[in-house]
């Protein structure tokens, strides 16, 4: 198959930081000769280092020589906060960091860095007075206010691990993972407007912080911003409560606190925070960051692969909740100094010109979302996107799924008018920043790969079963040789998990879990998950999850969760789910089973398609054939393939008279 490529613009190119393909190519060569020394150089010559590291990196990737461990600038202290506002106030502390772009059109606000250094003060302040210190965790379920950035900010600077739980999890979801890393510490809201639909933040917390007493576990502060006020409906469905003792008013504590808050000098290897994230199985992975390597990472790949520049105005439209929004709305845009849009609301409202509209109004320069919100938008047709003129946009990036070549056209046409490069990024919670993708001005773009690798990366392609090392044009699965700075380095509690996960597979390499081909010219094209993980609108979900939610409502048996062609969103959730007895199939019945599990897990856990099974397609051996039930969710019942290992072949026909 031909691809055809599409390179950087001439006039991006000659101001890009990396200026062409022989440039990169020879940066590249000299970051995996040498990565210690490449890292090292960057580190010291980018980032302030209260002491400075003996050891730039030792690791070990190999289970049978010992355990897994991974170590980057060993003996270096310094704080993450002090790399992204305290060095920046000398020269720049006028500069905008952040532009609010509330839910409502017109409800904007700035924050300087010398404001947000302050009111990052005053947090951090506030925490300690309520007994927080180094080490202790605490979790954040917060709408996308400043507030969110402010208080994750807090908590890095006085060393504390936050443990930030997207504001679209269920009361159960957020109670897991606040017992998991033991919270005492939570911050909330009131509630925010997403669209027009109100979400009751602190109602949904209460609930969470129940269900952990109940579990014998006491969360001793609740600290709430009061972001809707008088707006939030006072409406005994939406009533929350305020308990005595435990819950405070952020607004109230912030009255009195003190803007001088020393930072806590950390070790590069102290924990930074926990994200949890799906895998294969069913309770979700506490990934683990540490303080330097993640920071020399999140802020080098943000320079490099947004060619950012102090004129620039970004714009990640992620949440704070997942890790993009770690990296590359807190971390990575403030350490260096730049000016960005956070955004509460959704693409669609007030109208499906909304991304365009702010773009126009604080003229983004930089913008970086999801192929699902593209996909959603192009949907909504060409007059919302024609109605603003976008001229201030110069780059263009996508996050979180495959992108099909038609959307990324779109984009690069219709968005960018052919004058923005695309920057397809392919990375994970785990790897805590960008590993592929293509560098704006340098290398050529391919629709729908996701590019070259960054500085010091080296990605492999496996060959799934033999588990060797394939050369030149290939498919396999995607594994990596050597660390890089921004790798996560354990889960929370469970280091061995982290090494079943992620190094037992293929011996001496870290597994990325995903699908991957190589094509002629060395592009790669990353094809999805090869585990039971689905990506649903750019959001990780384990089968797994869905389907022991699904089994604790009384009326199933059994469930078996597949992964079906969405056009919006990537992939859309098809369940599978057999009854217990006297129980019979409704169409009330799967919507209840439908919110049982929104109410346990979070709304984009919910099922597209739900096929009453009476069986499951089984082996001998009892383990359901997956293989079989993805083929009749999408259609493709004629090619089931081999299927003399089922137990019982009559199931299938079964199946397809209930579909
Ligand atoms: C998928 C999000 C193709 C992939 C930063 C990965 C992608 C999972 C891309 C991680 C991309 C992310 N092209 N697939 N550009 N970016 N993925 O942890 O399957 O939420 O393993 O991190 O998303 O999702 P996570």
């Amino acid at each position: 198959m031909i691809h055809p490529t599409i390179l950087p613009s001439s006039k991006f190119s000659e101001k890009s930081h990396i200026k062409s393909l022989s440039e990169y190519n020879s940066l590249y060569k000299k970051s995996v000769q040498d990565p210690e020394g490449f890292w090292s150089e960057i580190a010291r010559d980018n980032f302030f280092w209260h002491k400075d590291f003996q050891k730039t990196l030792e690791f070990n990737y190999d289970r049978e020589k010992g355990p897994v461990s991974i170590q980057w600038f060993q003996g270096g202290q310094t704080n993450i906060t002090y790399n992204c506002l305290d060095r920046h106030l000398k020269d720049h502390s006028n500069r905008t960091a952040l532009i609010f772009e509330g839910n409502e059109p017109g409800d904007n606000s700035t924050l300087t860095y010398q404001e947000l250094f302050s009111e990052v003060c005053k947090f951090a302040n506030v925490l300690k007075d309520k007994g927080v210190k180094k080490g202790d965790r605490v979790a954040l379920y917060m709408p996308m206010i400043n507030e969110l950035v402010i208080a994750t900010l807090a908590c890095a600077r006085i060393g504390a691990v936050h443990s930030v739980v997207f504001g679209g999890f269920s009361a159960d979801s957020l109670a897991d993972r606040i017992l998991d890393s033991k919270c005492a510490t939570l911050i909330t809201a009131d509630g925010c407007f997403r669209g027009t639909k109100l979400i009751p933040t602190k109602q949904i917390s209460d609930k969470a912080m129940q269900i952990c007493e109940q579990r014998g576990f006491q969360v001793k502060n609740c600290i709430w911003v009061s972001r809707l006020g008088d707006k939030y409906p006072q409406t005994k469905e939406h009533a929350f409560k305020r308990k005595e003792g435990r819950d405070f008013l952020w607004q109230d504590l912030m009255l009195s606190a003190s803007e001088q808050c020393e930072p806590e000098w950390m070790d590069a290897e102290d924990p930074l925070f926990i994200l949890y994230t799906s895998g294969s199985t069913g309770k979700p992975k506490g990934v683990l960051h540490t303080v330097g390597g993640y920071m020399v990472y999140a802020a080098t790949t943000f320079k490099y692969v947004f060619d950012y520049r102090p004129e620039d105005i970004y714009w990640c439209t992620a949440d704070v909740g997942w890790v993009t929004g770690h990296s590359y709305i807190v971390y990575g845009p403030l350490a260096n100094c730049a000016t960005q849009v956070i955004f509460e609301g959704i693409p669609t409202y007030p109208d499906a010109g909304r991304f365009w509209d702010v773009v126009d109004r604080h003229k983004v320069s930089l913008f970086y979302t999801a192929p699902t919100a593209i996909r959603a938008i192009a949907s909504k047709g060409l007059e919302w996107v024609k109605k603003h003129k976008r001229t201030s946009l110069r780059l263009l990036g996508t996050v979180g799924e495959p992108i099909n070549p038609e959307a990324w056209r779109w984009y690069y046409e219709e968005i960018g008018n052919k004058n923005c490069p695309v920057v397809d990024t392919w990375w994970q919670t785990e790897t805590g920043g960008i590993l592929l993708t293509s560098l704006p001005g340098a290398t050529p773009m391919r629709p729908g790969a996701t590019g070259y690798p960054f500085f010091g990366v080296t990605p492999t392609v496996l060959d799934p079963t033999s588990g060797k090392e394939l050369e030149g044009p290939c498919q396999g699965v995607l594994a990596f040789k050597h660390p890089w700075p921004g790798q996560m380095r354990s889960v929370y509690g469970d280091h061995q998990r982290f090494e079943e996960t992620y190094f037992s597979q293929y011996k001496g390499y870290y597994f990325s879990g995903d699908g991957c081909r190589r094509d002629e010219d060395g592009f790669y094209w990353v094809t999805g998950r090869v585990d039971d993980v689905l990506n649903v609108s750019g959001h990780r979900i384990g089968t797994a999850e869905v389907e022991s939610s699904l089994v604790g409502h009384p009326a199933v048996a059994e469930a078996a969760v597949v992964g079906i062609p969405h056009d919006i969103k990537g992939q859309g959730i098809y369940s599978y789910v057999t009854l217990n007895q006297g129980f019979e199939p409704s169409d009330e019945l799967k919507k209840e089973l439908n919110n049982h599990v929104r109410n346990e897990i979070g709304a984009f856990a919910s099922s597209e398609f739900i096929h009453w099974a009476p069986e499951l397609p089984k082996t001998r051996s009892g383990k359901i054939m997956r293989r079989i039930l993805r083929k009749i969710a999408s259609g493709d019942e004629k090619e089931l393939g081999d299927i003399s290992t089922l137990a019982d072949s009559s199931v299938i026909q079964t199946l397809l008279q209930h579909k």
